[in-house]
């Protein structure tokens, strides 16, 4: 598609930390499969001097140059910014999503879209009444090896009637070397295995055993049962392992550690069918990079893609075709299915006991 037939989306950019220094150094590459095109119109930080400094390290020969600004109302004002990408931790990211729709911005909030499903069910109600496009930035789901995964299982049946999933994310996060400034250490930002990584091992779990949504919004999936266990470190869950349980006897296992010298090994997930299964590695769950297909009497098949920077340019590509066509929200990850996976993760949180003091009482 030649680019001026591709929808242009103008980003304003909240907060100034490793995500969003990830996020504009993915959309400023040059892809041949890009959908959008993408500028960077403004970079919001607490301080000016540190969105000045992001901009000189990360973005460093974007011309013409983006806005900077020492707060993120002024993002949320320019009328030269037609979405926002929120990057905060996930403490903030209700008052940043509810100040920008607010404001009548687009939003792609960073995951977990919240703290917990109450304050999710908050903002998308604030989005439906003044009618802004929102997203939680899950986006893994969005890489092509993730939809052709979801193709050979739950189209082609390729691994026969599937059965399990089991998924782990553990890295060494360093927490004992971490204060309280630290969003992985200090509840009242968020601090959770679960929420930072765990999410990523019980999204493969959906995307292994669920029927994906598709670009049709389509009802919320069955809820499965949870079972789920943690390791609390002052309050900080640093281990959850979680079983997903659906009605007709599909089962996942989802695991996430952030301790000493934890490591995922490069075939973090593993989808086990009637007649095969898929074995998926990467340097990460969130950013996986080739699958094996594995097949009774077939030789296995590797697939691999191809993925310049991170891979956040697709969620951002998905974001723009959306709000170019007036859509709301977006087919792959609806309203509806960021709420029930705040849902499940506050289920895992209530049996592993890991409470925010933003919680309900
Ligand atoms: N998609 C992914 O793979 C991925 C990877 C990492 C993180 N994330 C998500 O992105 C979010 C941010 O994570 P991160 O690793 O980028 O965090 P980070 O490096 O700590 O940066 C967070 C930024 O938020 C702003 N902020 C505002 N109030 C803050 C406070 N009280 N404490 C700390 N920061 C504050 C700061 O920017 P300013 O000072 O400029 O305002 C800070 O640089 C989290 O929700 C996380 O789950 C996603």
């Amino acid at each position: 598609m030649p680019s001026d037939e591709k929808p242009t989306l103008r980003w304003g950019i909240v907060a100034t930390g490793l995500i969003s220094s990830w996020f504009v150094a993915d959309l400023i590459i040059d892809r041949e499969d890009a959908q959008a095109n993408h500028i960077i119109q403004a970079i919001g930080s607490s301080s000016l001097e540190k969105g000045k400094a992001f901009v000189a390290k990360h973005l460093p020969n974007v011309s013409p140059a983006p806005t900077v600004y020492g707060s993120y109302d002024e993002i949320y004002t320019d009328p030269n910014v037609d979405a926002v990408y929120i990057g905060t931790p996930h403490a903030f990211h209700k008052k940043n999503c509810l100040d920008a729709i607010s404001h009548g911005k687009s939003i792609l909030c960073e995951k977990t879209f919240t703290l917990n499903a109450v304050e999710a069910k908050e903002v998308f109600e604030a989005a439906k009444a003044k009618g802004v496009f929102v997203m939680e930035a899950m986006w893994t789901r969005f890489f092509p090896l993730v939809k052709t995964i979801q193709k050979l299982v739950h189209e082609d049946n390729a691994i026969g009637h599937v059965l399990r999933v089991i998924c782990d994310f553990a890295m060494d996060q360093h927490l004992d070397s971490k204060g309280q400034e630290s969003r992985l250490k200090n509840l009242s930002l968020g601090a959770s295995s679960l929420l930072d990584i765990g999410i990523y091992s019980l999204t493969w779990g959906i995307i292994g055993l669920e029927q994906p949504l598709g670009d049709t919004l389509k009802e919320a999936q069955e809820k499965p049962r949870m079972l789920a266990t943690s390791t609390l470190s002052e309050g900080v869950d640093v281990a959850t392992s979680m079983i997903l349980h659906y009605s007709d006897g599909r089962q996942a296992i989802a695991t996430s550690h952030s301790g000493v010298g934890v490591r995922t090994p490069s075939n973090f997930c593993r989808i086990e069918g009637s007649e095969g299964s898929i074995v998926v590695d990467g340097g990460a769950a969130s950013v996986p990079n080739s699958f094996v297909l594995q097949k009774r009497g077939i030789e296995d098949q590797k697939f691999e893609f191809k993925r310049p920077g991170k891979g956040l340019y697709w969620e951002a590509d998905a974001v723009a075709l959306d709000i170019a066509a007036g859509r709301k929200e977006n087919g792959t990850m609806p309203w509806a299915e960021t709420i029930r996976v705040m849902e499940l993760l506050d289920e895992t949180r209530r049996q592993g006991g890991v409470v925010f003091p933003q919680d309900p009482q």
